[in-house]
């Protein structure tokens, strides 16, 4: 592993951005990776349909952790549209490592709640 990005990861880890929680969130999602059962929440407050705050709170590796830190700055100021255009790869480009197949779970569990709660919205926010 490049040591720039451990090091970049291994800050993410210990100095998440954004983690904590929303009270009344527009969009929350929650779910687990299934091959170790750890937990990963995003909370969401829209505004004019861009997001205006970004929460989360996980429990996983470092990995996981880590992914999910800068999956919430990449979708600081986003619209909804933008994260529906986020995929793996400009995920796996911020994180900036080769990845098994058990790792790439933990690194992607952020990017499915993220989408299954974009996706998942019934009451479009104006
Ligand atoms: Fe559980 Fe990585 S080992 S998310």
């Amino acid at each position: 592993m490049d040591a720039l990005y451990r090091e970049e990861i291994l800050e993410h880890y210990k100095y998440p951005k954004n983690r904590g929680k929303i009270e009344k969130p527009d969009i929350t999602s929650f779910d687990t990776n299934p091959l170790c059962g750890d937990e990963c929440r995003i909370d969401l407050k829209i505004e004019g349909n861009r997001v205006k705050e970004i929460k989360f709170d996980a429990k996983g590796c470092a990995i996981s952790q880590a992914a999910t830190s800068m999956l919430t700055e990449m979708i600081e100021d986003k619209s909804l549209e933008e994260i529906k255009k986020i995929g793996k790869k400009e995920l796996l480009e911020e994180l900036g490592l080769e990845l098994g197949p058990v790792r790439l779970k933990c690194a992607l569990l952020c990017l499915k709640v993220l989408k299954s709660g974009v996706y998942g919205i019934k009451d479009w926010p104006t």
